[in-house]
């Protein structure tokens, strides 16, 4: 049974018999199509609700394919009602780690006080938190995806790559020497911005977090563990990221100084 003939009895309680009939029309429903299917199969009832409601009220028009499936979210490639691509990224409420690795960035953060102790709750506070982090990087003009509606544990940003082919990862691809120079050096700016304009410390850096687009434009990602500077852990979560990053460049071929590196982010120049 797909989506479609599921979701009626489900959803029809909820939002009324009249809209759903009407949106049944979308053709997000009328297509009963593999991808249905399978989100059905991954996303529990109130997942597929907040989907449905986002939907409804025009934020998105349609979900189309998987992007990215990890342990704990998903990242689908979206279109909005005027043709834009977004990254609809779902968190999972069904991974038991998802706590316990997490707690330690939550703390102390002026924005969120309260730390839900009901997992559905905590993992909408991990959706709750990257909005605000991305929205706050995007504010400052660091080179993040931009943040368009969360709600739940989905997030709904700007999708990096065209026609749905995602950008590479930093991991990904092989480059000149000159041309990790050149990202290197962009990184450095980038971290900077963001640690000195916005006030936040990234929390999970390395090459996997990290898009590499046209021009070598370099995009950070994943913004759910950063904290602000004011989190005890703030300078022991930059210091950790900075010598991930600078280990890649140094097996790439690249020559870099851990410590001159965080002075840069820190201090700028
Ligand atoms: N805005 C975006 N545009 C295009 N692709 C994206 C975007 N955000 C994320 N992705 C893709 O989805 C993948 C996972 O996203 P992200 O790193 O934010 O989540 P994650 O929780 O780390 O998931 P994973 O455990 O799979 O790494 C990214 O590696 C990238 O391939
Ligand atoms: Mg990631």
């Amino acid at each position: 049974m797909g989506w479609k003939m599921a979701a009626w009895g489900r959803v029809e309680k909820k939002v009324g018999r009249r809209e759903f009939l009407k949106d049944r029309e979308q053709r997000y429903l009328e297509r009963r199509s593999e991808l249905d299917e399978s989100l059905e199969e991954v996303f529990d009832r109130q997942t597929l609700m907040t989907l449905y409601e986002m939907l409804n009220a025009k934020k998105l028009k349609e979900v189309r394919g998987v992007v990215s499936s990890g342990k704990e979210s998903r990242v689908y490639h979206g279109l909005g009602w005027n043709g834009e691509e977004f990254a609809v990224k779902i968190y999972l409420v069904s991974s038991a780690e998802f706590r316990r690795n997490r707690l330690q960035y939550v703390v102390n953060d002026p924005r969120f006080k309260k730390i839900p102790r009901e997992f559905r709750r905590f993992v909408y506070l991990w959706s709750e938190r990257e909005y605000a982090n991305l929205k706050e990087a995007y504010g400052a003009g660091v080179p993040v995806p931009q943040p368009f509606h969360q709600s739940g544990n989905i997030l709904v940003m700007e999708f990096l790559g065209e026609n749905g082919v995602r950008l590479p990862l930093l991991h990904e691809e092989k480059f000149e020497k000159d041309e990790l120079e050149n990202i290197y050096i962009q990184i450095v700016d980038v971290l900077g911005r963001m640690y000195r304009e916005a006030g936040l410390v990234h929390g999970d850096l390395s090459q996997y977090n990290i898009m590499v687009g046209r021009g070598l434009k370099v995009y950070l990602i994943d913004l759910a563990q950063a904290v602000r500077r004011s989190h005890p852990m703030s300078e022991t979560f930059l210091e950790h990221g900075v010598k991930i990053l600078c280990s890649f460049f140094e097996k790439s071929g690249l020559t870099v100084d851990w410590g001159s590196t965080l002075d840069r982010v820190r201090r700028g120049g």
